[in-house]
């Protein structure tokens, strides 16, 4: 039986089990995905783990998604790029990374927002992390004109420029107002509005009328950002769909079969995070 997982610590709360169980079902596949827990100093002996073949792969989620990447052998460009790794599979007995999140971003993206063009674009990111890393390392892909970067500690966005290229353009909030009526794509990566954090407070309805707002955060469901930017009257694009989007690459590189995202998983996923969510 072929099994994988997903690591961290803690990982109680991880939905991937849902997700791949979905799927392994939907499939009739022969196969498991369970959450391993992982306590930080002890990520070595997972990883001989499945250097013995224990699993086909696995997801990587905090703490590991950087410390995993000294026992990774074969990390893909992206992987190197983003300086992090969320998905792991067994080649040959090597064990070889990739980042899914940003094809998850964008692939959700499109889902809510299909005729989506960011060619010439001028995008704004919030936050400078992990997420924000493997977004901009997909969305340079399509050739925008600029990628503004807000984050708290500048530094932070700074270490964008230098690894990414001048496209990117650090910056601080205060200068926001400023940049959100020429912006056609505003993204929050930090976890600002999720629940039990802070409000993300900006200014959106500077923005122009055909702009698109996404938040990867998807816990609430609908932040406030996501129902302010629809009461504005804007396109939005909320977090959960990006997890879900993000867990199609990894499944197909351990199994063998593409699985697609449907309504009927997002419900389930949805009714998981909130029991009164009705679709
Ligand atoms: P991830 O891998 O999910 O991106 P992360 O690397 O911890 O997680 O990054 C979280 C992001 O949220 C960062 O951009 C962080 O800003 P800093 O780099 O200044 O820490 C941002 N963030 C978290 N809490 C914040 C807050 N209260 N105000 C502003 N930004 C915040």
């Amino acid at each position: 039986m072929n099994k994988a997982c997903v690591i961290g610590w803690p990982i109680t709360h991880s939905r991937s089990p849902l997700i791949h169980n979905y799927w392994i079902a939907e499939f009739g596949l022969k196969a498991s995905y369970e959450k391993v827990p992982v306590e930080p100093d002890k990520l070595e002996d997972f990883f001989s783990r499945l250097k013995k073949g224990e699993f086909v792969g696995c997801n990587v989620t905090i703490p590991h998604k950087e410390s995993a990447l000294k026992f990774i052998e074969q990390p893909d460009d992206r992987v190197r790029k983003i300086g992090a790794a969320n998905t792991l599979y067994r080649r040959n007995g090597i064990i070889c990374a990739t980042s899914t999140d940003g094809d998850g971003f964008y692939e959700n993206l499109l889902a809510h927002v299909p005729k989506t063009n960011l060619s010439s674009a001028t995008i704004c990111i919030l936050g400078a992390g992990g997420a924000a890393r493997a977004i901009v390392e997909r969305l340079l892909e399509e050739e925008p004109k600029a990628i503004y970067v807000f984050n708290r500690t500048l530094e932070r966005a700074n270490q964008l420029v230098r690894d990414f290229g001048s496209i990117l353009k650090p910056t601080s909030f205060d200068t926001l107002p400023e940049i959100l009526p020429s912006t056609s794509l505003l993204v929050n990566t930090t976890s600002l509005g999720m629940t039990g954090h802070q409000a993300l407070d900006i200014p959106i309805e500077r923005l122009p009328k055909g702009a698109i707002v996404s938040d990867i955060v998807y816990v609430p469901l609908k932040t406030r950002l996501i129902e302010r930017a629809q009461s504005l009257g804007l396109a939005t694009v909320p977090g959960l769909g990006m997890l879900l989007h993000q867990a199609v690459n990894g499944f197909e590189l351990w199994f063998g079969v593409r699985p697609q995202v449907s309504k009927q998983l997002y419900d389930i996923v949805a009714r998981d995070i909130d029991p009164g969510y009705k679709s």
